[in-house]
């Protein structure tokens, strides 16, 4: 078995503890046991099997991505195991251990300074600074830019894996809900479960002000769901996929984090706390049973809480 070989396929848990009183269930694809720790692995695997297949990349070149830690760690990973060099630009804005994981997955880090966010809560304009520095790396090594918000592979990943991987273990999933960053795990998986059943409703996850794709307003840039809502819509987004838009504040998002860890034993992060958090909230809403899935986004281990 290769290291590779690891990137998909992770278990849908059922949050028994989470759902416990509610009618209907709340499952959760682990994507915190990836090897990189995060859902990104699956993006990064895609980009970099798609870049081979059609030539933009090739064997021994240089990768550049601007990340906020978790696309650089599923690059890292995959393109060590190809021998391409990685350099990964992020804002000084994310969580330290974010760094530290780059770093130890081989990447060269490049930081930037924040525009106008603060340390843990990153905006749509540190991440605008980032991807400038990062297209000018590319450029002046020429290396492949990996582009995470512009790369249909992102999406792929997901119509390819995690959709069919959901339908596999739970045929009767009536509602899939995620938040968005790129927006590669979204709107894949939402592409992919619709085309096979058009009636299973797709909901994205946002922070209570910063709710772009929801209200097209972002109040207030800063909010803890790293990796998540830059206040932009994202270039591959396709408003018909999304059923409906659940908010979330930052201090139910911390509290969800602390539930999903003391209660159901799972150590994962922020946007996996906003996902499970309006996970229950829309089951809290309904009148019947249903069958919710959801994403653990990444691993608790990424933070410094
Ligand atoms: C912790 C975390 N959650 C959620 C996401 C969102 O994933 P996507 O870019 O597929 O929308 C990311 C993306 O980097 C992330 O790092």
């Amino acid at each position: 078995m290769s290291t590779l070989s690891l990137i998909h396929n992770t278990p849908l848990i059922f949050l028994d503890k989470i759902s416990a009183g509610l009618s209907g269930k709340i499952c959760a694809k682990a994507e915190h046991m990836q090897p990189g720790g995060s859902v990104k692995d699956r993006a990064a695997y895609q980009i970099i099997l798609d870049a081979y297949e059609n030539g933009s990349l090739k064997r021994g070149q240089t990768v550049v991505e601007m990340t906020s830690g978790n696309m650089g760690a599923g690059l890292a990973l995959v393109c060590r195991q190809f021998g391409n060099p990685f350099v990964a630009v992020m804002s000084e804005g994310n969580s330290p251990e974010r760094l530290k994981i780059l770093q130890v997955f081989g990447a060269e880090v490049i930081l930037t300074k924040q525009v106008d966010g603060l340390p843990g809560m990153v905006t749509g304009a540190d991440i605008a600074l980032a991807v400038d520095v990062a297209k000018d790396i590319a450029q002046n090594r020429n290396a492949f830019y990996a582009d995470q918000f512009n790369n249909p592979s992102c999406i792929r990943a997901h119509f390819n894996h995690t959709g069919p991987e959901i339908l596999r273990e739970l045929a009767d999933i009536d509602v899939f809900m995620a938040s968005v960053g790129s927006g590669g795990t979204f709107i894949g998986t939402a592409k992919y479960l619709k085309s096979i059943n058009p009636g299973i409703k797709c909901i994205a996850v946002e922070p209570e002000k910063a709710a772009i794709l929801k209200t097209g307003r972002v109040d207030e840039p800063k909010h803890i769901i790293q990796g998540t809502a830059y206040g932009l819509i994202p270039p591959h987004w396709d408003e018909k996929l999304a059923d409906d838009f659940i908010t979330v504040s930052d201090q139910e998002v911390m509290d969800m984090k602390k539930c999903l860890s003391a209660d159901q034993g799972l150590y994962v992060g922020y946007s996996a706390g906003a996902n499970v958090l309006a996970a229950k909230k829309f089951l809290m809403e309904q009148a019947k049973p249903l069958n919710i899935v959801t994403i653990l986004c990444d691993s608790g281990y990424k933070y410094s809480d």
